[in-house]
């Protein structure tokens, strides 16, 4: 099989575009949606050609896999234009082998990195208009797949869906946020798909969250499941903590997303001279620290948010709060991946890549 070439992916267009009926002025996270998508269909035991049309319901029977047994994977990137109407994307290798790798995991058919590729730079060229250029928005990625195949018998599907959406979008959140260290909830476990981009990973959050949410806090940080001693991640990011003027961050593991935001912010700091070390942290080291003014910042880091901001976080039934400093690590690493994904700075690292 060759290499997939532009010229086989059919388009089907809209007849009329919405797009002026979105605010880009004002953009949410991930609530209004372009006009296309991409889709793919595994039908035979085989990808098929990939397709884009118009972003519009799908159809499923309610005996589909997806519905009963959650074999659901996603990835999340970000396209970004510059004043040149030139098109970028951040390490995007990096998402379709981390797709398939957790496709691996949740026993659905990875997809071929060019059916992925092509089809992304396929869409995005039509998605053109649609890539906002205001300062902290972005065109953000969805591409996901899904079961589509039936049957009540708890085995994998035979048939699945590969979609790639996107939603002008601006930041993730509002501002800094108030985290709670869990120690009664897991999100993941040795063995498990913790490493993986599964959707049910997602919905696991949600509950202990909430509960988190009730008591005052906007997020979670969470710990490892089997003593609750180590911090894991804090929310839907990696989490990277500064002690005195070492950016700490956890090792990847069974447990663990292996970010591409958190892998370029360990690069990016070495670059700078700031010393990271990757190693397990302990939450009472974290006590220990904000107790005696060493803790200096937490911030979370994924796609869609860069780099969150944590304004303090509660353990036990104490709050601690960080102090407000000028010139953070945070600030300064998100405005530096910021440049390089928008093209208005050099890229040595060879990240960006333009469509
Ligand atoms: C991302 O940062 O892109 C993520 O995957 C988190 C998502 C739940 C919004």
């Amino acid at each position: 099989m060759g290499q997939l070439t532009r010229e086989q992916i059919k388009i089907n267009k809209v007849k009329t575009s919405k797009i002026d009926s979105i605010d880009f002025n004002n953009l949410a996270f991930g609530q209004v949606f372009s006009d296309h998508m991409l889709t793919c269909d595994y039908i035979d035991g085989k990808w098929q050609l990939p397709q884009i049309e118009p972003f519009a319901p799908i159809s499923l029977m309610p005996s589909a896999k997806i519905f009963h047994y959650g074999q659901s994977i996603f990835e999340g990137m970000k396209a970004y234009k510059d004043s040149n109407n030139d098109i970028f994307l951040f390490r995007p290798l990096d998402n379709v082998k981390r797709l398939n790798i957790s496709a691996k995991r949740l026993a659905i058919p990875e997809i071929p990195e060019d059916y992925f590729m092509e089809g992304l730079k396929a869409l995005l060229n039509i998605e053109k208009d649609w890539i906002p250029t205001k300062e902290g928005s972005s065109l953000y990625i969805r591409p996901f797949t899904f079961a589509t195949g039936e049957g009540f018998h708890a085995s994998p599907a035979d048939n699945y869906k590969f979609i790639i959406a996107c939603a002008p979008s601006g930041s993730y959140f509002a501002g800094k946020v108030k985290v709670l260290i869990e120690e009664k909830y897991s999100r993941s476990a040795n063995g498990g798909v913790g490493f993986a981009k599964a959707g049910g990973n997602y919905a696991g959050q949600f509950y202990p969250t909430q509960l988190a949410k009730d008591k005052g806090y906007q997020q979670v940080i969470w710990t490892d499941d089997t003593t609750h001693e180590y911090i894991e991640e804090a929310g839907a990011m990696n989490v990277f903590v500064r002690i005195n003027d070492t950016l700490l961050t956890s090792p990847v593991s069974d447990r663990i997303l292996d970010g591409v935001t958190r892998k370029s912010i360990l690069e990016l700091a070495k670059a700078e001279g700031i010393k990271t070390e990757v190693r397990k942290i302990k939450v009472s080291e974290l006590v220990e620290a904000a107790k005696n003014g060493s803790l200096k910042e937490i911030f979370g880091a994924g796609t869609a948010a860069v780099i969150s901001p944590i304004s303090g976080f509660g353990f036990r039934d104490q709050d601690f709060d960080l102090p407000e400093i000028k010139d953070t690590f945070g600030e300064k690493l998100k405005n530096k991946i910021v440049a390089i994904q928008t093209n208005k700075t050099e890229d040595p690292f060879g990240w960006r890549i333009k469509v």
